[in-house]
């Protein structure tokens, strides 16, 4: 019952003033989001890769206010993508965009008709076209060090947005990824759209606190829901890539890419920086694709407190600490 009331607090300005400022805090921030500038994560990305494992990079943030945040964000990502291209890596390091850090969520008199995938002329008012002017750049510069960018899947009101926006930067750049949730009743029929054409597709349960009128509840019916989507993804025509460290879903997988006749390099398993650290390295010495998201930078109240909701026994330790300082 602990996840959702974290999940709240997540989206509370009070809560972030508060344990942002926590001393003990950073100590356990640091086990998920190893470094605030490109300084600190250029290191840890030569790490994971000389390991042989492979990155998708975000810089933390989401909900912002400010149209200059966007832009921020858009040169933190520019700046970050400059340094890999040095390291000459190539697709073993892509990009993971939040639209809502590049303004997808403010609101402002712009209103975007589009002919998006959720049907004819379907509406998108706000930050849409801001978001999309903001993250195409950082497209374009990945494309050119010879990588890629998965947009991000955020809370359910922003994905026919997002979806929109995929669909647009793709007839440039067709790698371009995006992340469907299990959890989601719509899922498996953008699983389907998605499969259909092509596309790079992370598969993950959700991370979001999403209502009963759109998302399975239960993590009975959400591992289910994985499983079918997992599935349509496999036996369709693009890459699938495995958002999970969900030890039983991982076997799954591995026997759906099996019965799907998909070679080792025609899928891909991806996990978060800090969690189930032997996996990654398990999966990668079975010769696997093994991408480890790796999120930095100082805006991590967000990703911070999701990471806490998916596991109780993270928070008892966040509170064990604050309480033995
Ligand atoms: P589950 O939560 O059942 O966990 C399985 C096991 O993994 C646990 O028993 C535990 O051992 C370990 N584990 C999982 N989470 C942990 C944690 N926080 N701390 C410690 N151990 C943990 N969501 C979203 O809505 N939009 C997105 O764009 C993304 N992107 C994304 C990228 C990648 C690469 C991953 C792996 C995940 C995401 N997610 C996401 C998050 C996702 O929706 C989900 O919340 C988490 O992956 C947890 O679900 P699992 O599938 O890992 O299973």
């Amino acid at each position: 019952m602990l996840g959702p009331v974290i999940l709240a607090a997540s989206r509370s300005d009070r809560m972030r003033r508060l344990i942002s400022a926590a001393p003990v805090t950073k100590q356990v921030v640091d086990r998920f989001i190893p470094g605030e500038g490109v300084d600190d994560i250029v290191p840890v990305v030569e790490d994971l890769t000389a390991a042989g494992l492979e990155v998708t990079m975000d810089v933390v943030g989401e909900d912002i206010t400010r149209p200059e945040q966007a832009t921020a964000a858009r040169d933190a990502y520019l700046e970050l993508i400059d340094r890999l291209g040095e390291l000459e890596l190539g697709e073993r390091a892509e990009m993971s965009v939040k639209l809502s850090l590049f303004g997808q969520a403010l609101p402002s008199p712009t209103t975007a008709l589009n002919r998006g995938p959720s049907g004819p002329a379907a509406r998108f008012q706000g930050g849409h076209e801001l978001a999309l002017a903001n993250v195409r750049p950082v497209v374009e510069a990945a494309a050119a060090i010879g990588t890629t960018v998965t947009l991000d899947a955020e809370d359910h009101t922003t994905l026919d947005s997002m979806f929109a926006i995929h669909e647009e930067l793709r007839r440039d750049f067709p790698q371009t990824g995006c992340v469907i949730q299990a959890y989601l009743f719509r899922t498996e029929a953008d699983a389907r759209r998605l499969a259909a054409n092509g596309s790079r597709v992370r598969l993950v349960k959700g991370a979001y606190k999403e209502p009963a009128s759109v998302a399975h509840q239960q993590k009975t019916e959400i591992d289910k829901a994985y499983v079918r989507t997992l599935k349509i993804l496999m036996d369709g025509e693009g890459y699938p890539m495995i958002g999970s460290h969900d030890p039983r879903l991982i076997s799954i997988a591995q026997e759906l890419a099996h019965r799907a006749g998909r070679k080792l390099d025609e899928y891909e398993f991806q996990m978060l920086y800090g969690i189930r650290t032997d996996e990654h390295h398990r999966l990668a010495a079975e010769g696997h694709r093994m991408r480890v998201y790796t999120a930095y930078g100082t805006d991590w109240y967000g990703y911070f407190m999701r990471r806490l909701a998916e596991k109780p026994a993270n928070l008892r330790f966040f509170v064990r600490s604050m309480i033995s300082k």
